[in-house]
């Protein structure tokens, strides 16, 4: 897809009802002889919306589209494109657990819990938050500090009672972030768009809980290192993901993973955009605001891509 289109569609389908800023920051660029010919000047890979704009952000904050915003680009664009380099999308984003956690706990445990693309693993400590379905809500087993996660449900969606038994937990990163260090702390605070000040409150709750029960996370790709992360534990397994397969751009290696999932004896979950496993989506009228979470290959609910909704199928 072309720039312009891919920051007009951004606009139009991710940032419209989220974020009125980016909606207009987008809009913007998709018009602004600047702003692509700067994204042009960089990898295929670091052109994406969600890095262009945390990193304008962390470098010269809040400009209004048009005049101001292209002004930023001007005086900062090398500070923003090192940024942009150095950086990735690693939006950790706890409030999936809200989906997740459904699903999990349908599951025969006790469960032993990997994610792949895991980030800093905010989301591999379901059972630690709260959540706030609506018709049911579970406390933080924590207490009050822990964040409590509000998400929209269909009245299909079965809501647990219970927070399901995790008893091992292991995430894998390309470059997980250490939620130890100040700098990488402010990038994932900076990926929570601007005007989500709620969301930004809970993922701080979220790292603190973190912090007390540190989720640990290994560096390594998904396509080969998997494999290995895998213990023998006396748990049922499972391996999720939530928004990560979409950046393994080879369908071949898709299909490989998948192949993985499905020949070991475990439980696989996957949250991802809608076209990035199509047979997963297969007979299902395409939703393009939502993520397609799947069960061991077979479709359970579109999820909000934050976490913010659960449409039960
Ligand atoms: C958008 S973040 C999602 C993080 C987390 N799953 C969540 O839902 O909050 C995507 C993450 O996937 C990681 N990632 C992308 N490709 C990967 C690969 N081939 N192997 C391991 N991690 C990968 C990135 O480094 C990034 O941290």
């Amino acid at each position: 897809m072309a720039l312009a289109e891919r920051y007009l569609r951004f606009a139009r389908v991710e940032a419209k009802g989220h974020s009125r800023l980016y909606a207009d920051w987008a809009r913007h660029v998709a018009g602004s002889a600047r702003a692509l010919a700067f994204l042009g000047d960089l990898p295929p890979d670091r052109r994406q919306p969600n890095l262009f704009f945390a990193a304008l952000r962390l470098v010269g904050g809040l400009p209004e589209a048009g005049a101001a915003f292209d002004d930023v680009l001007a005086r900062e664009g090398v500070a923003i494109a090192a940024v942009m380099r150095a950086r990735r999308t690693q939006t950790n984003e706890p409030g999936r657990c809200a989906c997740l956690l459904p699903l999990l706990a349908r599951l025969d445990g006790p469960l032993a819990l990997i994610e792949v693309g895991a980030s800093a693993g905010l989301c591999l400590l379901p059972d630690l938050y709260g959540y706030d379905w609506g018709p049911a809500r579970l406390d933080p087993p924590g207490g009050a500090r822990a964040p409590v996660f509000p998400c929209r449900v269909n009245d299909r969606a079965p809501l647990p009672g219970q927070h399901p038994e995790i008893v091992w937990r292991a995430g894998l990163d390309l470059s997980p972030p250490d939620l130890g260090d100040a700098g990488d702390v402010a990038w994932l605070e900076a990926l929570v768009w601007p005007e989500q000040s709620e969301r930004l409150a809970r993922l701080r709750q979220a790292v603190a809980v973190a912090r007390q029960a540190p989720p640990p996370v290994v560096a390594g790709d998904l396509t080969r290192d998997l494999a290995a992360l895998i213990a023998p534990v006396d748990a049922r397994l499972v391996v999720m993901h939530s928004a990560v397969l979409t950046y393994v751009s080879d369908p071949g290696a898709r299909a490989d993973f998948a192949r993985l999932m499905r020949t070991r004896d475990l439980h696989w979950i996957s949250n991802e955009a809608p076209g990035v496993f199509p047979d997963h989506a297969k007979g299902l009228t395409p939703r393009a605001d939502k993520f397609l979470m799947a069960l061991d290959g077979r479709p359970v609910a579109w999820t909000g891509p934050h976490g913010q909704s659960l449409d039960w199928l």
